[in-house]
C-alpha cells in the first residue's frame, strides 16, 4: 500500500483567537466533527490503499497527535520545525527505498474523498515510475502562497511538469492564472521514498546528509521516533518545494478537482461551510438581521448583528475579532494572533 506521511507543523495564525500557539489550526474542529487533521487521517485510512500512517510532528505539538490519532501510527518527533524538505525526508529515510509515500498536509480540507482517493492511485502509479508527482488544483485567483505549476506534455496518468515556481510575485500570478497553462500546487506529493532521497541528495547535498545522520544517530521510543537533535539542528529550513521540486526533472502533475481549500484565513472558512439563502453562516449563539455574507463563530456569547455585509465575527473565549471578510488575510498582524 501508499505509505500516508502527514505534517504536522504550522501554527495557522491567520485564524486566530480560534488557532493559537497551544492548538494550532490542524487540532481544530472547523468543519464538521473531526479536525483537520483527524480528517486528513481519515481520508488515508483505507487498507485497500494505504499503509499505516506516518506523522511528522514538533515536540510541542506531539501530545496532540496522540490525542487525535488512531493507535497504528508512527511518530516522527522533530526537535525543532525545519519546514518541510527534513521533515518529507525524515519520513523518506525510515520507510523502505520502494514505499510510495503520499505527503499531506494536516490543515486542508478536500470536500470530495472520492476524487482525491482516484488522484492518489494515479499519482501513485506514476510515484511507482520515478515520479515525484504534485497534485495540481485549478486556480480561481492570482494567490502568492501558492506554488505554480506548468502542464508540460500529457503522459499516461497525467502530465509533465514545465515549470514549477513557488510562491511567486503578484504580476507572475496573474499571468500565470491568465495564460491556462498553471495549476496551483495543493501541497500533497506522491514518490518512491528512494526517489525523493536521490533529488534531495541532487539538489540539496547537505541537508540530505544531515537528515540521513538525523536519521542513524536517532532513537525509537515505542511509536515515537526520535532523530538525532544535534544533527537535526544543523539542518537549514526549507519547504520541499524550493528544495526539491522547483529544481527536479523527475516532476509530474496529475490534476485533480476535489473541493480543496487550505483554509488559510476565515474567509476560506466561510467559503468552505454552508451558508443560508444570504449567505450567512453561524456558528454557535447569534441573531441576523438584514445581514448578507456575514459569518459569526462564537464559543460563548450570543452575537446580534444589524444591516452588515460582508463581515467576520469570532469569538473565543476573552478574545472578539471583527473584521471586514476582504481583510481576512491581515489576521496575523494582529498583535494577539502573533503574541
Ligand atoms: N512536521 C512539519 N515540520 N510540518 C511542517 C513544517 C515543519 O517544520 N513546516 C510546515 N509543515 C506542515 C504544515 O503544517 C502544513 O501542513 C504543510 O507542512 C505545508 O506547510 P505550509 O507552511 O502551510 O506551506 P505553505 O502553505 O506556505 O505552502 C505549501 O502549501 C501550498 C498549498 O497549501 C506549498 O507546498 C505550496 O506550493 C502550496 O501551494
Ligand atoms: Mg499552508
Amino acid at each position: 500500500g501508499i505509505h500516508p506521511v502527514i505534517l504536522c507543523g504550522g501554527s495557522g495564525t491567520r485564524l486566530w483567537p480560534r488557532s493559537r500557539a497551544d492548538r494550532p489550526k490542524p487540532f481544530l474542529r472547523l468543519l464538521g466533527e473531526q479536525s483537520l487533521f483527524e480528517a486528513t487521517l481519515a481520508r488515508c485510512r483505507d487498507a485497500a490503499r494505504f499503509a499505516p500512517p506516518m506523522v511528522v510532528t514538533g515536540a510541542r505539538h506531539v501530545g496532540l497527535v496522540e490525542a487525535q490519532g488512531h493507535p497504528g501510527m508512527r511518530i516522527v518527533v522533530e526537535p525543532d520545525g525545519r519546514n518541510t524538505a527534513p521533515a518529507i525526508a525524515l519520513a523518506a529515510a525510515l520507510l523502505p527505498e520502494d514505499a510510495v509515500m503520499l505527503v499531506c498536509p494536516s490543515d486542508h480540507h478536500i470536500a470530495d474523498v472520492d476524487a482525491f482517493r482516484a488522484a492518489v492511485d494515479q499519482a501513485g502509479a506514476l510515484a511507482g515510475r520515478g515520479r515525484l508527482v504534485a497534485f495540481g488544483i485549478a486556480p480561481d485567483r492570482a494567490e502568492t502562497g501558492y506554488g505554480y505549476i506548468q502542464r508540460g506534455a500529457a503522459i499516461d496518468g497525467g502530465y509533465d511538469v514545465a515549470r514549477f515556481v513557488e510562491k511567486p510575485s503578484e504580476a507572475l500570478a496573474r499571468d500565470f492564472v491568465a495564460s491556462g497553462e498553471f495549476s496551483w500546487n495543493g501541497g500533497i506529493f506522491a514518490f518512491r521514498a528512494g526517489t525523493l532521497l536521490e533529488e534531495l541528495a541532487r539538489h540539496r547535498p547537505a541537508m540530505a546528509q544531515a537528515v540521513r545522520e538525523a536519521v542513524a544517530g536517532g532513537s525509537d521510543n515505542g511509536p515515537r521516533f526520535h532523530p538525532s537533535a544535534s544533527f537535526f539542528a544543523g539542518i537549514e529550513g526549507e519547504s520541499i518545494d524550493y528544495a526539491v521540486m522547483e529544481n527536479t526533472d523527475r516532476a509530474a502533475l496529475v490534476p485533480v478537482d476535489m473541493g480543496w481549500s487550505d483554509i488559510g484565513n476565515w474567509t476560506a472558512l466561510r467559503e468552505a461551510r454552508e451558508g443560508d439563502e444570504g449567505g450567512n453562516v453561524v456558528r454557535g449563539a447569534a441573531e441576523l438581521v438584514d445581514c448578507r455574507n456575514v459569518m459569526v463563530d462564537s464559543d460563548g456569547p450570543r452575537v446580534s448583528c444589524i444591516g452588515l455585509e460582508d463581515v467576520i465575527v469570532v469569538v473565543d473565549g476573552d478574545e472578539v475579532l471583527v473584521m471586514r471578510a476582504e481583510d481576512a488575510q491581515k489576521v496575523g498582524k494582529l498583535g494577539g494572533a502573533s503574541g
